[in-house]
């Protein structure tokens, strides 16, 4: 399916106010930041044969129609970063990226597994990704932190390993994910690595991937059972107003991915997104997989306020639920939402009521 399409253009006022609002990144995969220029370089330093050689080619296979025709293309791809080097450019490429957006805080996920299970060692892996993160307060003015992601098709002693893995590094990962293809591996299986997680002082989201087969009782799952911390994802909950009510109630923050849904399903799930909003959800928009889905932050902000007509207070209002929604401090979240509506105000959109 070719990138999803609106008719409608921003208003360029809209336009200057999502580029200058600052913003918190919650639903980044750093594989998915790999650029296809990253990944032929990587390629190069590593002498591995792909059988792309121009970023073009590289471009051409990024055709999906389905989250299981997107992973096809995206894991064969991960078999260029094997050394620490190339994790801590990787983090650092996207984070660049990310402060030249007005990002201010990222709490960004990796899949230890889709690495692992090739051979490279764990610590490679975090120890790269921590390089780049533990450095971009000072160097980009970017507060990062890692998620580290459980593959739920693979065994659940797989994610169990990976968290014994982890335990040294308990205090530099902020909490745990869960991602890859839903499709008969419900949240519940999950159910006690993640009780475990939370024992480590890790914080809990899991993927509610859009329209998958079962999402429902998969949302009710992360609700209830898991009692998650966040939901990646997870905007079919519109469809199950007892659930939404508790998740307004809790404050559960939904980390939406407009263009990456264009790809996966037929639309962007600008109406469920949006309605999520209206319902005192704290909805934010994120980038998902940029090097994928033809945008990072910004560019699905943008996409997002165009297709479903957002006035500049609900472009505010996203923001702010993103910081909202974040595993920062109380002290910090409050200092980022007033930079929010300072620059909010500096476009003349008045603060929300309190
Ligand atoms: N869903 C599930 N798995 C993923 C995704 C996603 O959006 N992105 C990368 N792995
Ligand atoms: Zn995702």
């Amino acid at each position: 399916m070719a990138a999803p399409r609106t008719d409608r253009t921003l208003d360029p006022a809209l336009a200057a106010l999502v580029a200058d609002l600052p913003a918190c990144e919650l639903h980044v995969h750093l594989e998915g930041t790999l650029e296809p220029e990253l990944l032929l370089e990587l390629a190069a330093r590593n002498g591995v044969e792909l059988s792309t050689t121009t970023v073009e080619e590289v471009r051409v296979t990024h055709v999906f129609d389905s989250l299981a025709s997107f992973l096809a293309v995206y894991y064969p791809a991960m078999e260029v970063l094997r050394t620490r080097r190339d994790f801590s450019d990787l983090a650092t490429a996207y984070l660049t990226r990310a402060a030249a957006q007005n990002v201010r805080r990222a709490e960004v996920f990796f899949d230890p597994q889709a690495h692992t299970s090739r051979g490279v060692p764990f610590e490679v892996v975090v120890e790269g990704l921590l390089d780049a993160v533990e450095r971009a307060p000072h160097e980009l003015g970017v507060d990062a932190e890692l998620v580290m992601c459980f593959l739920r098709d693979h065994p659940v002693a797989s994610a169990e390993e990976t968290l014994t893995a982890s335990l040294p590094y308990a205090d530099r990962i902020i909490g745990v994910g869960l991602d890859s293809d839903e499709r008969n591996h419900p949240p519940a299986d999950f159910a006690a690595v993640f009780a475990r997680a939370r024992e480590a002082g890790y914080q809990l989201t899991m993927h509610c991937d859009i329209d998958q087969e079962g999402t429902l009782e998969h949302l009710r799952q992360v609700i209830e059972d898991v009692q998650v911390d966040r939901i990646d994802h997870g905007s079919n909950v519109v469809d199950a107003p007892e659930l939404l009510a508790v998740a307004v109630e809790r404050g559960l923050g939904f980390t939406a991915c407009p263009l990456s849904n264009g790809f996966v399903t037929e639309q962007m799930k600008a109406p469920e997104i949006v309605a999520l909003l209206r319902a005192g959800a704290k909805v934010c928009v994120n980038g998902d997989d940029p090097a994928y889905f033809g945008g990072y932050l910004k560019e699905n902000l943008a996409a997002l306020a165009a297709a479903a007509d957002l006035s500049a207070a609900d472009v505010v209002q996203l923001a702010r639920n993103g910081f909202e929604a974040s595993w920062a401090s109380p002290e910090r979240i409050a200092e980022h939402l007033a930079e929010v509506d300072a620059v909010a105000a500096a476009h003349g959109v008045a603060a929300p009521r309190p």
